[in-house]
């Protein structure tokens, strides 16, 4: 592999596209066929930002796929009603299929929801169905209506673990645009956050306020919550714009925010509507290396911890 990645020339900046080519095929070259590092014991990461369309559904089943691909055991939890996840994960989520709705507000086992992703045998997902859009309103009069995501899981784990089946490497929590009780619900859950961040003006505007409700959980609600990871989406190298955003984020948040940042790329939009990941649908693509390769550094930190 080392003869590949030297016999390729190096980058140049005359040429972006020729450039794009080499860094994605040393990506490919590096990732293809490479199995991720198991953490020791599951780890939990609720993806939330409360604004909408900055990715955190592509970014949720992206990573989801390449840490499966990759041989990591992964479980989905879709938790927001308009159920994106489940449909890029090809899972059956029309109305009454059971899902997170019966478990939070129905109690149901979370074992009794799950379904296996047809693109991975080793990714697995509670589906949302729109019956989860009553459930905001539904959750306030329930006891314990922020715990109740989090107990359904560590029972979910916890039988597993007596039955003698394989840890689940990974849970990623994919949350709405809100700051309501479904996302509450997650934060409880998670150990860690994912922030997804795209790189336009308004960007940084919501921020301090999810890190305030993050602070807020923390000190009631779930001690070890914390944001471990920001991932900077629909990246755009060549406006300035952009550019200034990356910057700032990695200025406050240099530990957090991967080195990976994931590219615009028609092909990550695309994947959706065939039922797919980009993973599985074109997975050497930009965006896919791009993902596959911000799973790969995700898994190393957690290593280097
Ligand atoms: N890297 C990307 N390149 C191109 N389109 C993207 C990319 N990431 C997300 N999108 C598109 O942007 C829209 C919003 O993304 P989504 O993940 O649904 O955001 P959120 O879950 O935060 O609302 C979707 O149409 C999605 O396909
Ligand atoms: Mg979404």
């Amino acid at each position: 592999m080392r003869d590949i990645l030297d016999s390729l020339p190096d980058e140049d900046d005359s040429t972006p596209l020729a450039a794009q080519l080499v860094l994605d095929t040393r990506r490919r070259v590096s990732l293809d066929g490479q199995q991720f590092r198991k953490p020791a014991k599951t780890r939990i990461i609720t993806v939330a930002n409360q604004k909408g369309g900055v990715g955190k559904t592509t970014t949720t089943v992206n990573l989801a796929a390449a840490l499966a691909q990759a041989g990591l055991n992964v479980l989905v939890i879709d938790n927001d009603p308009q159920g994106n996840a489940s449909t890029a994960l090809g899972i059956d989520h029309r109305s009454g299929v059971p899902s997170v709705y019966e478990v939070l507000v129905e109690g149901m086992p979370l074992a009794d929801t799950i379904q296996r992703c047809p693109e991975f045998p080793n990714l697995l997902c509670v589906p949302a169905t729109i019956d989860l859009s009553g459930a905001e309103i539904e959750l306030v009069s329930l006891v314990s209506r922020e715990t109740r995501l989090r107990r359904a899981l560590d029972v979910y784990l916890d039988d597993r673990t007596s039955q003698g089946l394989p840890q689940i490497d990974y849970v990623l929590v994919d949350c709405p645009p809100s700051l309501g009780l479904l996302t509450l619900n997650a934060f409880v859950t998670g150990r860690e956050v994912l922030i997804p961040i795209q790189c336009e003006y308004y960007a940084l505007e919501g921020l301090s306020q999810l890190l305030k409700t993050i602070q807020l959980i923390q000190a009631h609600l779930n001690p070890d919550l914390h944001v471990s990871t920001i991932l900077l989406t629909m990246y755009d190298a060549r406006t300035n714009l952009a550019q200034q955003v990356a910057s700032e984020v990695r200025e406050h948040f240099g530990k957090e925010t991967l080195k990976t940042s994931v590219p615009r790329s028609v092909r990550v939009s695309e994947a959706p509507s065939h039922g797919q990941t980009v993973i599985s649908y074109e997975p050497n693509s930009t965006g896919a290396l791009a993902y596959r390769e911000a799973a790969r550094e995700i898994t190393e930190r957690a290593a280097a911890l």
